[in-house]
């Protein structure tokens, strides 16, 4: 146990966030392998609120990107206040997101914030947001798992996903996740992550 446990940790603390894919294709069969690990996550009530949209169709990855790079445009020289530039500031982001045709799949997390019930009438979902976050985890772990990488992308808001994607009114687009091989020029920001102590509490 005490070994698995550490190679695991070891393991996902090699992934990280990826701006620069390769456009090396990836196969169906391993994007479809990464969303049933997300769908094996607990959610509220088990109402499985969420619907992965993935995108290899290039016309399809142009248009997103444009209304993406749109909405990012403003983000960064309108909406953006300091306190949040400052903390971007490290990571080197700006409005251009190439990933998004670079890599050769996009996957779009939808988090269902209503459900049809059995009477045909609508009903809330229970807990949507921190459910499709688990799911949304558990997507990434398995991309790393597999020797791909993913950014965790949110060029808010995301109102035109749902329109470009054809999705209906009560599914909201939480993420954005270019997936893919790393470009062979790929850099990744010099940062470190918080340290036992500092994320945690213990009583005993
Ligand atoms: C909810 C969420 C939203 C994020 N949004 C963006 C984004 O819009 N653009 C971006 O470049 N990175 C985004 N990131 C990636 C973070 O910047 C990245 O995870 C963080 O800098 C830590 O780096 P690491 O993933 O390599 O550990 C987001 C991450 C999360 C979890």
């Amino acid at each position: 146990m005490e070994s698995r446990a550490e190679s695991f940790y070891k393991k996902m603390n090699k992934r990280r966030t990826t701006r620069h894919f390769s456009s090396r294709e990836v196969s169906r069969s391993l994007i479809e392998a990464a969303i049933k690990t997300a769908g094996t996550a607990p959610s509220g009530a088990h109402l499985q609120p969420w619907t992965f949209v993935a995108i290899s169709n290039q016309k399809l990855r142009q248009n997103i990107r444009q209304a993406a790079e749109e909405e990012e445009r403003k983000t960064y020289s309108k909406r953006m206040p300091e306190a949040w530039e400052e903390v971007l500031k490290p990571l080197g982001t700006d409005a251009v997101k190439e990933h998004i045709t670079d890599a050769p799949w996009v996957i779009v997390l939808f988090r269902q914030s209503k459900r049809q019930r059995d009477n045909g009438k609508w009903g809330p979902t229970y807990y949507s947001q921190e459910s499709c976050g688990i799911a949304a985890g558990l997507f990434i772990a398995a991309i790393h798992n597999m020797g791909l990488v993913t950014l965790t992308h949110t060029p808010s808001p995301m109102g035109f996903l749902r329109e470009i994607l054809q999705r209906p009114e009560h599914e909201h687009a939480m993420l954005l996740m270019p997936v893919g091989y790393p470009a062979e020029s790929a850099k990744v920001p010099n940062i470190n992550r918080k340290s036992l102590n500092k994320i945690s509490n213990f009583f005993e």
